[in-house]
């Protein structure tokens, strides 16, 4: 069942109830004419029993009119035979070996009593019927069987049977091409909206906007919501693409370049000084490299939703303890701490890190220099965790506070070699959180608070 088409499973799963149904319903019907015609026939059988006691009685035991047991006879089709038995058992008249009733049957006077037997070898029905007769030539007790073979009986049962099951065949037959064909109209809906998608381009990934029915509503918001995921995984794609052979060209070319030049070095001390400085722009083209996948990768985690609840203060204080045994080498001294009740957050853990390590990487970079102190800190609110990581280095000019979280902004093009995607993936994280990333004023250094709800909507 669970690898049938659709059109066969609706088929299947109308049809066979609808069979047993009409199957119990042809039962009971037959079975209802049945004992219809069983009551028939006894009753006729009666009939004839009566008018035979009654015949005898009126000739008062002389022999019954041959013309009325003909016309019964022929009115009935099946041959019917009978016996008088007078008072005192003596036979009266009929025919001999009449079915005997079932042992132990208790017949009562007036009363027909019916019953089946054979006679001859032949299926008959049989009734006994007696009767007190008060006739001056004849009293006492008599009884009159009459029986009757049933094969016209069993013939009309039989026709009822053929009728019942041709009906039934009709039904059904009839049932079977109507669901077959009907499920396929019915269907059709679903093979157009099939039809319509397997039209598409791999480009078209616009909503389904035609009339669907309110049962496929559902799947087509889900296509719908999907195509729009996609549509924009793929505009992040392209955008990432164009922007990394962008960003990379020149840096190549300037390698490239210098590389040219080195080969023509006068002396060895140029060479070398050319050869260090491809080293350089080498090491800056590969840290391109990597934020540019750093931030392709945390917009294609955005996409999939990979939230989970987790404890934000473990994995920042974990990020940090590595960070400040390192660094401790280094002169810094790095601070802590966690203000409010620290909750669960719903938040990717791997962006998270992500948005650490840039974080700290800046603060090294630009506020950390000769030595210092970094604070981190957590503080928690009822409906949102804040991170905020602060140095004590010359910090961040009030004017490019907002810029530094652009791409490829650098607020020092001459220092170091960053290529300014860091803070623009910072910013993308939060944003992916449902929360935000600001740099703010401090009297120390630079001071970056990002804010996350704790169950992004
Ligand atoms: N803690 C800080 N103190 C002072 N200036 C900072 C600090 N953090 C960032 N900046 C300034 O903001 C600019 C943008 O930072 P961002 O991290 O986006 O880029 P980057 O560090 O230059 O490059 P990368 O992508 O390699 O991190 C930096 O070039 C720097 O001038
Ligand atoms: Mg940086």
């Amino acid at each position: 069942m669970k690898r049938l088409s659709l059109r066969s499973r609706l088929f299947l799963l109308l049809i066979v109830p609808l069979i047993l149904i009409a199957g119990i319903a042809s039962y009971a019907r037959f079975q209802e004419a049945e004992r219809l015609s069983e009551t028939l026939y006894d009753n006729t059988l009666l009939a004839v029993a009566l008018t035979i006691s009654r015949d005898v009685a009126i000739s008062e035991g002389d022999i019954l009119t041959e013309q009325l047991l003909e016309e019964l006879t022929t009115a009935l089709g099946d041959p019917v035979y009978y016996r008088i038995t007078g008072p005192g058992g003596g036979f009266v008249t009929g025919y001999s070996d009449p079915p005997d009733a079932p042992a132990g049957s208790d017949i009562q006077s007036g009363k027909p009593f019916f019953f089946d037997s054979t006679y001859l070898g032949r299926e008959v029905r049989s009734v006994i019927l007696r009767e007190f007769l008060n006739q001056p030539r004849l009293q006492g007790w008599m009884t009159v069987e009459v029986w009757q073979t049933v094969s016209q009986r069993a013939a009309l049962s039989r026709d009822l049977l053929y009728q019942s099951i041709a009906l039934l065949g009709t039904i059904i037959l009839s049932a079977a091409v109507i669901l077959w064909f009907g499920i396929k109209l019915g269907l059709k809906p679903l093979l157009d909206l099939q039809n319509a998608i397997s039209l598409r381009t791999p480009d078209d990934l616009r909503p389904i906007r035609r009339w669907i029915p309110i049962e496929l509503r559902p799947l087509v918001q889900t296509t719908n919501s999907l195509f729009e995921r996609l549509a924009k995984a793929f505009e992040i794609r392209s955008a990432f693409i164009s922007d990394a052979a962008h960003q990379l060209r020149n840096p190549i070319a300037s390698i490239v370049t210098q590389a040219e030049a080195a080969v023509s070095s006068p002396d060895e001390i140029t060479l070398r000084k050319r050869v260090d400085s491809i080293a350089r722009s080498a090491r800056a083209t590969g840290r391109l490299t990597n934020q540019l996948l750093s931030l392709e990768r945390v917009r294609g985690r955005s996409l999939r939703a990979l939230f989970e609840q987790a404890d934000i203060v473990a994995l920042i204080s974990a990020r940090i303890r590595s960070f400040a045994e390192v660094q401790l080498l280094n002169d810094i001294a790095v601070g802590f701490a966690v203000e409010g009740a620290p909750k669960p957050v719903l938040c990717d853990p791997v962006m998270i890190e992500e948005m650490m390590a840039n974080l700290l990487d800046n603060a090294l970079r630009y506020g950390l220099r000769e030595g210092g102190e970094l604070a981190v800190m957590l503080s928690f609110s009822e409906e949102e965790v804040a991170i905020v990581v602060e140095d004590d280095g010359p910090g961040i000019k009030e004017e490019l506070r907002e810029r530094v979280f652009d791409r490829f902004f650098r607020a020092d093009l001459d220092f170091g070699d960053g290529c300014g995607l860091g803070l623009a993936i910072v910013a993308d994280i939060a944003e992916a959180h449902g929360g935000s990333a600001r740099c703010v004023l401090s009297p120390k250094g630079a001071r970056f608070e990002i804010r996350l709800p704790l169950e992004p909507h």
